[in-house]
């Protein structure tokens, strides 16, 4: 399926697909409301650029000065541009894509940029490849701080490689951030064989329980969501073709840090954040469960702990408690002890049992 499937997307991308219009869905879309920063950042980039966007969700993780990142997916390169400005000069931003088409866009833009945003030498650059084989190209392991994507996955024949590259790529400590197409149930192959279906973002889409199995097999044990929308196709045909399945697009954030704990465990760890990242100052989003306010006491469980502890995001909160004491599975945090409670100090000797 492998080679049909690179030659039908890129066809698809290079050739079908003149600019965003020409889509069919709108599921490689991106409707969220952009923050105001991003904004500026979108409006320093080349139209050209922009006309090529078919990303579905918004790739935007804090603090990323200095940081080194690479896009999986690039395309004609509206990510690698917008965060090019977050990393700064001093930083790098890294595009792969298997598309020419979509690579001359990128490339022919690299200069404008450069100077669009006054740096002395450029700070991105685009490599022909495919995300499933990275190691092909000449990008050295755990060099990446952070590895992006945006509506990219799902069009891959091979989404289990994908992921085990990008945690030989990733720095320990970094992560991958990412938006993507998810289904609520198993796709039937009749309809990923459909090259529009496909190239359109949907009906390669995985179902979001084997993708969770599928980062956690990868190294990634605790996928994080940060964000999630249904995606409305508003082409009555493609809708028809696809019913009864539901599609959503996801941002997820997987962290490559070794022996997470399968579960939330609870071991009594608080954070407090310091207001301190750059357009974040009253509270930063970890994920749509962790939204810390500045200055107060936030209880965490060890994952989310060491997340915070052992990453770029460290210098940006004070951390409470030593965890050696566990006190059980995290409140709230999708799991529940099994078993029924004791019926503590007042069971009678009727209630007793040997066994
Ligand atoms: C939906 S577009 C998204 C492009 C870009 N991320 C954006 O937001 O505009 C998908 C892009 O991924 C590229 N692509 C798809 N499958 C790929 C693969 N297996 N390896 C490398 N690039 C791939 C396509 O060439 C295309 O440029």
């Amino acid at each position: 399926m492998g080679d049909k499937t690179y030659n039908e997307v890129s066809e698809y991308y290079g050739k079908t697909l003149q600019g965003s219009e020409d889509l069919k869905t709108n599921a490689c879309c991106t409707d969220t409301d952009l923050p105001e920063y991003v904004k500026t950042n979108l409006s320093n980039i080349h139209d050209e650029v922009l006309a090529r966007y078919y990303g579905c969700g918004l790739v935007a993780p804090q603090v990323l000065k200095g940081a080194r990142i690479l896009d999986l997916g690039s395309g004609s390169g509206r990510d690698v541009y917008a965060l090019a400005q977050e990393v700064g000069e001093h930083g790098s931003v890294v595009g792969v894509d298997m598309t020419d088409e979509q690579l001359e866009v990128a490339n022919r833009h690299i200069e404008y940029h450069r100077d669009k945003f006054g740096y002395a030498k450029a700070n991105t650059e685009f490599h022909k490849g495919y995300i499933e084989k990275l190691d092909e190209l000449d990008l050295e392991l755990e060099s990446f701080n952070v590895v992006i994507s945006n509506c990219v996955i799902n069009l891959s024949p091979d989404k289990e490689a994908v992921l085990k590259q990008v945690w030989n790529l990733l720095k320990p400590g970094g992560e991958m951030y990412f938006s993507d197409v998810y289904s609520d149930r198993r796709v039937p192959v009749g309809l990923i064989k459909d090259p529009v279906l496909y190239g359109e973002c949907l009906s390669g889409a995985l179902y979001w329980n084997d993708f969770l199995t599928l980062a956690k097999d990868a190294g990634f044990t605790d996928p994080r969501l940060v964000e999630d929308r249904p995606l409305t196709i508003d082409n009555a045909t493609i809708e028809a073709r696809v019913a009864p399945i539901k599609f959503y697009s996801a941002t997820y954030r997987l962290f490559k840090i070794d022996n997470l704990d399968r579960s939330c465990e609870d071991y009594g760890q608080a954070v407090i954040y310091k207001g301190s990242v750059p357009q974040h100052s009253e509270k930063f989003v970890l994920d749509a469960h962790h939204h810390i306010e500045k200055g107060r006491a936030f209880p965490v469980c060890r994952n989310t702990y060491r997340m915070l502890s052992e990453s770029r995001l460290a210098e940006h909160f004070e951390f409470v408690g030593n965890g050696e004491h566990h006190v059980g599975i995290f409140p709230g945090c999708g799991e529940i002890m099994p078993f029924s409670a004791l019926k503590s100090d007042s069971a009678t000797s009727d209630s007793a049992s040997c066994c």
